[in-house]
């Protein structure tokens, strides 16, 4: 054979590699296609149809990817965003986002069990409804299965037991609804099972406790009772979440490997085992709203990694003893709620500041006024039964109590009003109120779990929100009219997501346009849902969202990516400038700033809490606070990451989302932290930095570092408790660690600062009257 022979050969073989590679690809690039076709083109797959290359090759993106081997598809992985379950806000429901009636589950799982060589399936939000067929298990390669967050319903196909190599198993945020099936023991290499968030029935599968090799188990939010089998054989296990089920038994004898326990709202009743003190690793354990009887063991408190301890809300009686002491990762416990008596071990003594301690509504020999009497806690035993309620029960409950609220706190409202009206009339010192805790907050107690509710906080919503104009849509032609066709001229600011234009509309309204780029293209209906969620938050301390345009919408099934929010003008500037006003007619001495600073929390305090899901990262400072003719603080660039981001995603999605939004909601904190301090000091001009604030913050300790630094008018207008007050809250909103207070304690604390201002503003005008 000579030289051209053997190349011939090799050029042949290389063709005939080249065209089976090629077949292969073009077969499953085909069933890709089909895949996109079934689940009705999600804008995250828009990249498959416009590449004409190896779809292997097609760079991965948080919404989709693919990987091969040996030319054929190993891992897809693709996260739409259609909404699933967040299906109430503000007390509206939100139509499900599924994909349309002629999605057929069936034909969609024939067509990706074809991908023979498949050993991971993530199909997150996809708005996929039916039953999960039964042969999905023809996908015999397949390790990790997710299709969290769709909407399918009725069994877990028992076929499932066959695919023996699955090591996750994620069915989170679907509807299954049938009995917990109890082969999971088949799968013998499974690590993570997570069918959170469903409607399963049935006893807890006692198959899970012989499989050794399961780090995770959340079967947490579904409908699963009886009693918790002896989990001790699984030594692997780390997490286990059986959050709000119907569990009625003891505590079981659980692994010693455990980090992360979670059992609460569930039904378990006896005392809490001496081994729970045991589990050296524990990091986790929150076994809140149970029927927990006894004293729980003090080694708990004492474990080297613990940082978070919830026993709220149980029958857990005795006192615990005064010398335990507390491991040095322990922030937060939570013992409130149940029936302890004696003294709080020194160790939990909230004054610390190291850990968060709640204790209220014990016996305890403490803050008796969050307190009951010590007959409450005598007679443990016998009131256990009447603290199961049924649900509706609840609900009726909370509505009922949710009405007499609203009622005394208008009441309140009205009487402080009074109040200080009578105080700024100079009332008689014998008529004076005397600052009290408890006045200003008697509804704290009960109140977070209040606000938790949404139906209630919407009706106190829309209290507040009465006479704002109704929410409209605008015409493009409208907007250019009013701003004569968006001239520069009329641009009230630039910020990171657009501009803001001033406007006047044909009745002669000024109003403020904020032209919103969108990073992320939306389709159309699914942006209107994200307005109409925007549209929802009302409140006097907001500025009010008038309507809105989208850019260029054709039909709701186009993407756009620009949409202008109309808003309410307001006319008075901000908060920034009006910090550094000296002349005497505009200055803001102290009473002022914390009237601004009380709205404002105000308004956070329900973008926290008032609305479901909450808005986060409300871009707070000092240059978002406007004032009206009335010097009445409204917040402005509130709630834009419900427009920009994926909030529900990650609500939806769950894993992590408490973490996510707790540490969202801080970020709140810390920057309302910032505003405090500005209000103090003045605003933060030019070489004044954060880190520059921060280091003269340590100045506040000393009488002498305060007169330094704190702003002569407020100085000079306050008094010194007042200030105090703010100067020790701005320094626990600012602070580095995990105590940072939420916006209620924010809220209270600068509501008290007032009223303490208020007092000694009286005293002092009744001094100045008997000296002349
Ligand atoms: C969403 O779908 C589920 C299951 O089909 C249903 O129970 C729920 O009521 C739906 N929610 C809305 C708002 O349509
Ligand atoms: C599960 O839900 C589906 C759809 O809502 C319903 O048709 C079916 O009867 C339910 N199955 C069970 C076992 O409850
Ligand atoms: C557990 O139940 C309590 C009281 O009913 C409720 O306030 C709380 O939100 C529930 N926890 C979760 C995680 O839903
Ligand atoms: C506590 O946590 C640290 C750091 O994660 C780890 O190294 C240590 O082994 C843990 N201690 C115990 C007793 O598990």
């Amino acid at each position: 054979m000579g030289w051209p022979s053997t190349l011939h050969l090799v050029f042949l073989s290389w063709a005939l590699l080249a065209s089976t590679t090629h077949q292969l690809q073009t077969y499953e690039r085909q069933i890709l296609l089909q895949l996109r076709k079934h689940l009705e083109y999600p804008i995250e797959l828009d990249a498959w149809q416009n590449y004409y290359g190896d779809l292997c090759t097609l760079s991965s993106t948080t919404h989709m990817s693919i990987t091969c081997q040996d030319n054929s598809v190993t891992e897809l992985k693709i996260m739409g965003d259609k909404l699933a379950k967040v299906s109430e806000f503000n007390g509206f429901a939100l139509p499900n986002q599924t994909l349309s009636q002629s999605f057929s589950v069936d034909s969609f799982v024939t067509t990706l069990t074809r991908l023979t060589n498949l050993r991971v399936v993530s199909l997150v939000s996809l708005g996929m409804w039916g039953p999960l067929p039964d042969k999905i298990h023809r996908l015999s390669s397949l390790e990790l299965l997710d299709v969290s967050s769709n909407f399918l319903f009725g069994t877990i196909p028992a076929q499932l037991s066959r695919m023996v190599r699955l090591h996750t198993l994620t069915l989170d945020g679907n509807f299954f609804n049938d009995t917990v099936p109890d082969w999971f023991d088949s799968l013998t290499k499974l690590t993570v099972l997570s069918l959170k968030n469903n409607r399963l029935k049935g006893q807890f599968p006692s198959s899970l406790t012989r499989i050794t090799s399961l780090t995770d188990i959340i079967l947490s939010h579904n409908a699963l009772a009886g009693k918790l089998p002896d989990m001790s054989a699984l030594t692997g296990l780390h997490l286990l979440d059986l959050r709000e089920n119907h569990f009625d038994s003891q505590l079981p004898s659980l692994p010693k490997g455990l980090t992360t326990i979670l059992l609460s709202n569930n039904s378990l009743s006896g005392e809490i085992p001496q081994e729970l003190g045991e589990l050296q690793q524990l990091q986790h354990l929150d076994l809140s709203n149970n029927f927990l009887t006894g004293t729980p063991p003090s080694e708990l408190f004492s474990l080297q990694n613990i940082s978070y301890l919830n026993v709220a809300s149980n029958v857990l009686s005795g006192s615990l003893p005064q010398r335990i002491s507390c491991g040095d990762a322990l922030g937060f416990v939570d013992i409130s709620n149940n029936r302890f008596i004696g003294s709080l071990p020194s160790c939990l003594d909230s004054n610390s500041g190291k850990r968060i301690v709640k204790f209220g509504w014990n016996c305890l020999s403490i803050d008796t006024k969050n307190q009951h009497s010590k007959s409450f806690c005598e007679k443990a035993v016998t009131v256990t039964q009447s603290k199961r309620f049924s649900g509706k029960a609840i609900v009726l409950l909370a509505g009922v109590i949710g009405g007499i609220l609203i009622i005394v706190v208008l009441l309140l409202v009205g009487l402080l009003i009074f109040r200080r009206r009578q105080q700024a009339r100079g009332a008689p010192p014998g008529l004076r109120t005397v600052p009290k805790v408890v006045q200003d907050n008697p509804p704290s107690a009960i109140s977070s779990e209040l606000l938790a509710n949404a139906r209630i906080i919407s009706q106190a919503a829309k209290l507040g929100a009465q006479g704002t104009p109704v929410y409209r849509l605008f015409s493009m032609e409208e907007l250019e009219e009013a701003t004569g066709r968006f001239d520069q001229s009329t641009v009230l600011g630039a910020g990171s997501i657009g501009k803001i234009y001033k406007g006047r509309l044909q009745n002669g309204n000024y109003v403020a346009i904020r032209s919103l780029a969108l990073h992320k293209k939306f389709l159309i209906r699914n942006l209107k849902l994200r307005l109409d969620l925007l549209s929802k938050l009302r409140h006097p301390h907001l500025v009010g969202l008038l309507g809105h345009c989208i850019d260029g919408e054709v039909q709701d099934d186009s993407t756009v990516n620009r949409v202008l929010l109309v808003y309410e003008f307001v006319p008075n500037g901000n908060f920034h400038t009006h910090l550094s006003e000296t002349s005497p007619e505009k200055v803001l001495n102290w009473s002022d700033r914390l009237a601004v600073l009380i709205g404002i929390a105000k308004a956070v305090h329900f973008l926290h809490t008032g609305v479901i899901p909450p808005s986060t990262c409300n871009r707070l400072k000092t240059r978002n606070i406007l004032l009206d003719e009335h010097r009445v603080a409204k917040l402005s660039d509130y709630g834009m990451s419900i427009v920009t981001e994926d909030v529900e995603k990650s609500e939806a999605r769950g894993d992590g989302s408490k973490s996510w939004h707790m540490s969202k909601l801080e970020d709140d904190v810390y920057n309302f932290g910032f505003i405090l301090l500005e209000s103090l000091v003045g605003p933060i001009g030019k070489g004044k930095g954060e880190a520059f604030l921060l280091k003269e913050m340590t100045s506040f300790g000393s009488q002498d570092g305060r007169r330094k630094i704190v702003d002569p008018i407020v100085l000079t207008t306050s008094s010194q408790e007042s200030l105090s007050i703010v100067i020790s809250l701005t320094n626990k909103c600012i602070s580095p660690d995990s105590s940072r207070p939420s916006f209620e304690d924010v809220l209270w604390n600068l509501q008290y600062a007032a009223q303490v201002q208020a007092t000694a503003d009286v005293d002092q005008k009744s001094d100045a009257a008997s000296l002349s």
